[in-house]
């Protein structure tokens, strides 16, 4: 039976911490005070550190943990790497961990930034005519770059700034529809307030500059800003890494899979997802395991990233793997090339205390080494998802590493975690198979020689 409230809440924001919690557990929990202590329970022990959590969000009331884990001997252009990695799916930061091994035997990850260009827009509506706001552009583009000077002389003398002031004509959305498109470079910032505080200079400049025109009707002087915003789609923040070796140095694999034969099926299956949107959304999921967890521990936005290694994997109509394959004259070939618009200070990075840790643990990298650590990581994901699901099936490694959730879901005690892990060590494991072995140690604990 549902335990929800009959009312709503009325100034739920202005409670207090404890306020809001004691609200929440005498509302929606059967033991409310074994609730408020769960919630309390993981509150940081540091209360300075707390309230910089709590900062990050509004109406908090707990902190929700995940493991933070390291893939070590990630070697990238020659360098080592003990790579920071937050995620809750089992097995990630294993297979992480040996395709970096892999690789580190055979040359490691070579990784280079393409480009870093991001983009933000400004959309409005001007009913005039075209050819009009064409010819008035240049001015307009003088007007936008001299107002926001001020806003961007910072940002200038790191090295970055606006590269590109662009008009373009959409009538097909709506007559008289128009964008402000500008490119920009944001250093080792990932740029999202940079880029949102342009946009909101040039958009007031344009109605401005529409107003005070001396060329316009009193018709024309109308210029509706509809919005300023960046966009997350950053097809020129692009970042290649790749692996590649002679195809005999592949070595060996689990059930009698030879090298040559290894490259035939791990290129098909990536062939596979290059034409095959079902099988193309699980592989790049596989990739953004090993991408996101990085961009995650390094305070990142991870949601960003998604949004756009996906929407660049259907860049051509059709969403396709974003990894690439090509076994030829010998040799084995593996390469990923993903956007990913990532910032090594400002945001949290420099906030969130563990984010900071993990990017001293990766040497303080600027954004373009973090472009390529990030990428290498998503791309060791990629081969080692792949070379499971080419040889031993990818369910031998996965539940292996998900036994131990299984058996902390059953509550089994450590003598009992001993027995069954080595009981299925050369079995198929699932949960129905590990309940029922358990009971019969619990039922037998003489034959198993367990102390209950
Ligand atoms: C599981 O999280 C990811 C994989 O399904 C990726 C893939 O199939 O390539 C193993």
């Amino acid at each position: 039976m549902s335990t929800a409230p009959k009312q709503p809440i009325a100034g739920f924001s202005k409670l207090s911490k404890v306020g809001k919690i004691k609200w929440i557990v005498e509302n929606f929990f059967r033991e409310p005070d074994t609730v408020m202590r769960e919630l309390t329970s993981y509150w940081h022990h540091n209360e300075d550190q707390q309230k910089v959590l709590d900062g990050f969000s509004e109406n908090t009331i707990s902190n929700f943990l995940l493991p933070y884990g390291v893939a070590p001997n990630v070697m990238i252009n020659g360098q080592y790497y003990c790579v920071p990695m937050v995620i809750e799916e089992s097995s990630v930061v294993a297979a992480a961990s040996s395709a970096a091994k892999f690789w580190m035997d055979r040359g490691g990850f070579k990784a280079r930034v393409i480009s870093m260009i991001k983009k933000g827009q400004v959309h409005f509506l001007w009913k005039g005519p075209r050819e009009k706001i064409r010819e008035i552009f240049p001015e307009l583009k003088d007007a936008f770059c001299r107002d926001v000077q001020p806003h961007i002389a910072n940002m200038e003398k790191r090295g970055g700034g606006i590269r590109n002031i662009q008009l373009r004509e959409l009538p097909e959305v709506e007559a008289g529809y128009y964008q402000i498109d500008v490119d920009l470079e944001t250093c080792d910032s990932m740029g999202a307030n940079f880029t949102n505080t342009v946009l909101e200079s040039f958009a007031q400049t344009l109605i401005a500059f529409f107003e005070a025109h001396p060329g316009f009707s009193t018709e024309e002087r109308e210029v509706r800003v509809i919005m300023s915003i960046l966009s997350n789609y950053t097809p020129d923040c692009v970042v290649r890494a790749e692996v590649w070796c002679a195809i005999q140095d592949l070595g060996t694999f689990p059930n009698q899979i030879q090298a040559e034969e290894f490259a035939e099926k791990f290129a098909l299956a990536v062939q596979i997802a290059k034409h095959d949107p079902y099988r193309a959304t699980t592989h790049n999921k596989g990739i953004f395991n090993g991408v996101d967890a990085v961009v995650i521990a390094t305070g990142n936005d991870f949601r960003a990233v998604e949004a756009c290694g996906h929407a660049y994997a259907a860049r051509d109509g059709q969403y396709r793997s974003l990894s690439d394959c090509k076994v030829k004259d010998g040799i084995f070939r593996f390469w990923l090339e993903i956007p990913l618009a990532l910032g090594t200070v400002g945001g949290l990075t420099n906030l969130h205390p563990m984010a900071k840790r993990s990017l001293e643990l990766l040497g303080d990298p600027t954004a373009s080494e973090l472009m390529q650590i990030v990428a290498s990581v998503g791309l060791a994901q990629n081969f080692a998802a792949l070379r499971s699901l080419v040889t031993t099936g990818i369910q031998q490694g996965h539940m292996k590493m998900h036994l131990q959730n299984i058996l902390n879901t059953l509550g089994a005690s450590d003598p009992e975690k001993n027995l069954i892990q080595g009981h299925f060590s050369d079995k198929v494991i699932t949960y129905q198979g590990v309940r029922e072995y358990l009971e019969r140690i619990r039922d037998q604990p003489a034959t198993f020689a367990v102390k209950p």
